[in-house]
């Protein structure tokens, strides 16, 4: 994502009904036309007034946030966040009828550090289920190499010093149109409709940044 500001709202890359039975398009008009929406003007809103800030993409304003001071750091982490991880839960999707597990190295990793595909599956379900409130699980790459990781409200992988390959967004508004309170549920489905080619482009992404440094 090397936008700058001003960041624009991008278009969801299917079709609004394309991931139903599983994701309402009514579901989708919210938490992408109104959700998303709004992290993004509210991001450029509270980068308006620091030019300091605004020709870095959201990859490193997230790093940055946590090094600022709160009354900064805070909003802008929250809105940063917002809109780059609904990005990544957004686009980390795609119609059933076009899913394949994943392939090559982000594969072979999978399977060194989580034993197996099912391993992989089981283990990250697991972390899914135990979100407690608002917040994302993710799988992520780091210096000690794939890890899952849960994190509250809009925080992302990058600001602990990890890189994100593919997130759930575990907040409410994901799923409570379509599967009320059985977030387990929506969790089990949202596995048929994970984008594996756009988490090996993340893993791609990662690796060629560790081979620049
Ligand atoms: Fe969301």
């Amino acid at each position: 994502m090397q936008q700058t500001y001003p960041f624009e709202a991008l278009p969801l890359p299917y079709e609004i009904g394309a991931l139903e039975p599983y994701i309402s398009g009514e579901t989708l008009e919210v938490h992408h036309g109104r959700l998303y929406n709004a992290y993004v003007y509210n991001l450029n809103k509270l980068l308006s007034d620091r030019p300091e800030l605004q020709n870095l993409t959201l990859e490193e304003l997230l790093r940055r946030s946590v090094r600022m001071p709160k009354s900064v750091g805070v909003p802008l982490g929250r809105y940063a966040g917002g809109t780059y991880n609904h990005v990544m839960y957004f686009y980390g999707m795609a119609p059933e009828s076009s899913y394949r597990p994943p392939q090559g190295e982000l594969a072979r990793a999978i399977d060194a550090f989580f034993g197996s595909f099912d391993g992989f599956v089981r283990e990250f379900t697991e972390a899914a289920r135990a979100v407690f409130g608002s917040g994302y699980t993710w799988l992520a790459a780091g210096r000690r190499g794939l890890t899952i990781i849960n994190l509250p409200n809009q925080e992302n992988p990058l600001m602990t010093g990890l890189y994100p390959l593919m997130c759930i967004d575990l907040w409410e508004h994901a799923y409570f149109l379509d599967y009320k309170n059985d977030r387990a549920g929506y969790i089990d489905n949202w596995w048929k409709l994970v984008n594996w080619e756009y988490a090996e482009g993340k893993y791609e992404e990662y690796a060629s940044a560790r081979r620049r440094s």
